[in-house]
C-alpha cells in the first residue's frame, strides 16, 4: 500500500494512525482493491488523504481541482468534505484505472460532485482557464507526472483564486531529492519545482514530510 512518512519509525506511524486515523469503510475497500494493482504505490496515503480533507474544510473549498487522479483515492478523500453544491475536477490520461475511481464516487454518492477530464493535464488546464477564467478555483492538488509539475503549478496558480491553496504531492521523491548522485528526469524536475517554491513571491510557504512530501502553497 502507500508509503509511510518518511523517516517516521514504524512504530510511531502504527500509534499516530491508531489515534487519528478516520477512514471510512468504503475509502478502506478503495485502498485495499488498489493494492492488488501494479502501480498501487502511486496512491496516496490514508492520512495524507484526511489532512487534504481537512484543508478543504478549512479554508471552505467549493471549487477544487486536481491533477492525477489515478483510482480515485485523493478525490473521494476531498470530495467528501465539500459542500453538497461543491465541484472536484480531476485530470488523468488512463481510462481503465478512472473507471475504478468512478465507481467508488458514485457507490460514495458524491459522484455528481467530481468531473472527470480525460487528456493531458496541460491541455485540459488550459481549457479551464479559457472556459473557467482565472480565480475559479479555491485549491488544487498536483499528483501526476513530475516533468510536467511546473507548468501544472504555474496553470494551477492562475486558476486559484487569491487566499486559494495548491498542494503538491511527492516533494521529497522517498529523500533521493536530497542524494545528489540521482539525476532522472523526475527527480531533477522535482528539485528544480522545489527551489523555484522556495523564491516565489507570489505564494506562503510550507513543506511538510507527511507520506512522500507534501508542499502547501497559499496564493497570496
Ligand atoms: C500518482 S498517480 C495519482 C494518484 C491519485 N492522486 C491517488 O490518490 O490515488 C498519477 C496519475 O497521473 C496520471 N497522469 C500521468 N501523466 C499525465 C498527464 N500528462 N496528464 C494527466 N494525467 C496524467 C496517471 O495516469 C496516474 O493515474
Amino acid at each position: 500500500m502507500s508509503v509511510q512518512s518518511l523517516g517516521l519509525p514504524p512504530r510511531v506511524q502504527d500509534y499516530m494512525l491508531s489515534v487519528s486515523l478516520r477512514e471510512t469503510p468504503l475509502l478502506r475497500r478503495l485502498r485495499e482493491e488498489t493494492s492488488k494493482h501494479p502501480y498501487f504505490e502511486m496512491q496516496i496515503a490514508p492520512e495524507q488523504g484526511q489532512f487534504m480533507a481537512l484543508l478543504v474544510e478549512l479554508i471552505a473549498a467549493r471549487r477544487v481541482l486536481e491533477v492525477g487522479t489515478f483510482t480515485g483515492y485523493s478525490a473521494l478523500s476531498m470530495a467528501q468534505s465539500l459542500p453538497s453544491d461543491g465541484q472536484l475536477i480531476t485530470c488523468d490520461i488512463n481510462q481503465e484505472w478512472t473507471a475504478v475511481a468512478r465507481r467508488y464516487w458514485d457507490e460514495a454518492g458524491v459522484g455528481d460532485r467530481i468531473q472527470l477530464r480525460l487528456g493531458p493535464a496541460t491541455e485540459t488546464l488550459d481549457s479551464l482557464l479559457d472556459s473557467e477564467g482565472p480565480g475559479s478555483f479555491d485549491l488544487a492538488f498536483i499528483d501526476a507526472d513530475k516533468e510536467n509539475y511546473t507548468a501544472y503549478y504555474e496553470r494551477s496558480l492562475k486558476l486559484l483564486r487569491q487566499g486559494g491553496l495548491i498542494l503538491i504531492d511527492n516533494v521529497l521523491w522517498s529523500g533521493r531529492v536530497a542524494d545528489p548522485s540521482v539525476n532522472t528526469s523526475p527527480t531533477n524536475a522535482l528539485r528544480e519545482l522545489n527551489q523555484a517554491l522556495h523564491q516565489d513571491q507570489r505564494i506562503s510557504l510550507s513543506m511538510i514530510p507527511v507520506a512522500d512530501g507534501l508542499t502547501l502553497a497559499y496564493k497570496r
